[in-house]
């Protein structure tokens, strides 16, 4: 209206200048304005049109699942300070890419990896305990029964799955995730299950361990409620149900050294054993429970606000630590921290996507990181392509090379050290 008015108004103020010049501006007007009404109603109907079928009707079927579908899930807040900058020891590089995959296709999920008298072992998805020697790979042991189909769960719950490996007076200590810690002969492959509950509960998801030199077990309980195959539901809720546990296989007492961790996962000792280091892996830090000295007892945070969620923790040569940021926080945008402030949304993907389908989005990007004896990070290698190494796990140090696990890769990562520095 407001439109036309004026329109008129300046058509008038033109008839001073000269009436021909007014017609021609008149015809001309008419039809140039219907057109552009015409335009501004279609602009409108196709703005509408595309708001209907992009916002409004998702919008809508979404509200309709999350009000109906039931959630495995009851997620709350996960607070995390915001990523660190990725600059200085944490500065970006393709250090990763030089690396090179063993085994690849011939192993299932090596998550764990350790070095024996020549022969590496490492635990695989389809419930095996591997020995490598020279290239050849066979079976040393199974800890549970078949059937071992990898995809089901009913099946893992029976067939096992070794996760965190150690060795200790010369015996590969095994935390499988169903059933226990075990205790292998490296000789004959013969196992002992040592530990089945805690306090008389059947844990639903150990994780990792550390032995100390009089031989006393420290374990990791990722969380109370679901199994390995279901990690993600622990890691997409952010409660926090997971333990660091105590075995003394001398008299086969239990105790929870720490309760109420955010998915509790890598466990190592200091190499004075004055502490022992357990990952908080969706709070992206390490704490530190103090075995001696004035503060026995009591847990710090040994690291926090960590580039990765970290997942097994390793020692290093020189008296450090090895790490892997099995999911990255960065370069660029980070997905975790999007989801951590946001568990409505963290509640809807696992209302509409199963784990499986959810697994099949492959992580961004790949890092590995040094931290000195206090918890420094005084080095990182970093794939952001993902080209060689994809979701890694554990860091494993021997002999001045880096050989990486992953709980879902088909081979086990190499990378020399040397190559590394002196890039
Ligand atoms: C500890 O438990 C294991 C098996 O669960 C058993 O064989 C062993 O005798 C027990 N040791 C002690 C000291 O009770
Ligand atoms: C088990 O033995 C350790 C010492 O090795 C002792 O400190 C602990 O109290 C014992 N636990 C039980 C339940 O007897």
């Amino acid at each position: 209206m407001d439109r036309d008015t004026v329109r008129h108004r300046s058509t008038g103020q033109s008839a001073s200048g000269g009436g021909d010049e007014k017609h021609t501006k008149n015809v001309v007007d008419e039809p140039e304005e219907e057109t552009g009404d015409a335009g501004w109603t279609t602009l409108i109907r196709v703005v509408a049109g595309i708001i209907v079928t992009f916002v409004f009707i998702p919008g809508l079927l979404l509200l309709l699942v999350s009000l109906t579908v039931p959630a495995p899930i009851n997620p709350v807040v996960i607070s995390v300070p915001e990523p660190p900058k990725l600059e200085g020891a944490l500065e970006v590089n393709d250090l990763l890419t030089r690396g090179e995959r063993l085994f690849e296709n011939e192993i299932l999920g090596p998550e764990s990896i350790v070095f024996h008298k020549g022969h590496m072992y490492t635990g695989t998805e389809d419930g095996k305990i591997l020995d490598i020697k020279d290239g050849k790979i066979s079976v040393l042991a199974t800890l549970g029964k078949p059937p071992c189909d990898v995809v089901s769960l009913k099946d893992a719950l029976t067939c096992g799955r070794p996760l965190g490996l150690r060795m200790h007076g010369g015996s590969l200590y095994v935390v499988d995730s169903y059933l226990g810690l075990f205790k292998v002969s490296v000789e004959t492959g013969k196992s002992q299950l040592l530990l089945s509950e805690i306090a008389g509960v059947k844990p639903a998801f150990v994780n990792n361990v550390d032995i100390d030199s009089c031989g006393i077990i420290y374990i990791s309980d990722s969380c109370r409620t679901w199994h390995m195959k279901e990690f993600l539901y622990p890691c997409l809720e952010g409660s926090g149900t997971g333990r660091l546990i105590r075995f003394d296989p001398h008299n086969n007492s239990t105790e929870v050294l720490i309760d109420g961790l955010h998915f509790a996962n890598g466990v190592q000792l200091s190499p004075d054993e004055d502490f022992v280091l357990v990952v908080e892996g969706i709070s992206a830090r390490i704490l530190r429970y103090h075995l001696k000295g004035p503060k026995k007892g009591q847990v710090d945070t040994f690291v926090e606000n960590l580039p990765g969620l970290p997942d097994n923790i390793r020692p290093s040569s020189d008296g450090g630590y090895w790490l892997c940021g099995a999911l990255p926080r960065g370069p660029g945008f980070s997905l975790f921290d999007f989801l951590a402030a946001r568990p409505l949304i963290r509640k809807l993907i696992t209302q509409l996507f199963s784990i499986d389908t959810l697994l099949k989005y492959p992580a961004p990007s790949t890092s590995v990181y040094k931290l000195n004896a206090q918890g420094e990070i005084v080095r990182s290698f970093w794939d952001v392509h993902q080209g060689i190494l994809g979701v890694c796990t554990e860091v494993t140090e021997h002999d001045g090379v880096l050989y990486t696990g992953s709980y879902s890769s088909s081979f086990i990562g190499r990378f020399d050290l040397k190559k590394m520095e002196t890039a």
